[in-house]
């Protein structure tokens, strides 16, 4: 089943403080916006790869992504201030049906493997996310005090790709926009719309590169891939 990608990349990557765009910074030898974007470039079940981008890093991009092959399903479309607003410019640039995709430049691990089955998930159902089972006790707290652990059982921690169909993102963002609600990620804006949001079962090493320590984990994962 076809699809397309938005993958958000206009952030600045502040808490990484490499000084600059953190997905620039290199895994092995390559930035880690390539991997993150080789699944997608490969799978000939993805149509288009909507990149969004910040105005400032645009020649850096068009650089780097010279020497990507399937080079021409990638689109570069600039970014806005917050999160939501990158997606929403991506959203405006793709095919305006089936299958869309949105997944973080910040996550460069994902496997073929979830994306299918969150593409046959979206078809299903309309809406479904990558996500994995809470490991750590949860506590809420008051600044420091605590006032309730939180039942782990039902708690997932939440990755992306979210995959959802077209109409069911756009009508979710447009909702969202009118009422100034921003999310930390899609699904938020689609549960806003009463629509269900399905869970895929993903890895835990689909981690986001946020922090600096974030970088040593991500080394370990692609030695390990390497084996
Ligand atoms: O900062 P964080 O890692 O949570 O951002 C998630 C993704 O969203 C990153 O890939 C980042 O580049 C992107 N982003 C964006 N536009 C923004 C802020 C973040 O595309 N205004």
């Amino acid at each position: 089943m076809d699809y397309q990608v938005i993958i958000p990349a206009a952030g600045s990557g502040k808490r990484m403080g490499a000084g600059h765009n953190k997905l620039f910074l290199k895994l092995g030898k390559r930035p880690i916006i390539l991997h993150t974007m080789d699944v997608f470039t490969a799978d000939p079940n993805c149509r288009k790869v909507i990149l969004v981008i910040q105005h400032n890093d645009e020649e850096y991009f068009k650089e780097i992504l010279e020497d990507v092959d399937h080079s021409p399903k990638i689109q570069l479309v600039y970014g806005g201030n917050e999160r939501q607003d990158s997606v929403y410019n991506g959203l405006k640039a793709a095919y305006a049906d089936g299958i869309i995709l949105v997944h973080d430049g910040a996550r460069p691990f994902i496997r073929l493997k979830t994306i299918s089955q969150l593409v046959r998930s979206a078809v299903e159902s309309g809406a479904a996310i990558a996500a994995v089972p809470v490991k750590d006790t949860i506590k809420k707290a008051v600044g420091h005090e605590v006032v309730e652990t939180v039942e782990r059982s039902s708690l997932w921690q939440v990755q992306t790709p979210q995959a959802f169909r077209f109409s069911v993102l756009l009508n979710a963002h447009e909702q969202a926009r009118n009422e100034c609600f921003l999310g930390t990620d899609e699904a938020s804006l689609v549960e806003r719309t009463s629509h269900t949001v399905k869970i895929v079962e993903s890895d835990y090493d689909n981690i986001k590169l946020t922090t600096p320590e974030d970088l040593y984990f991500a080394e370990a994962i692609m030695e390990k891939r390497k084996r």
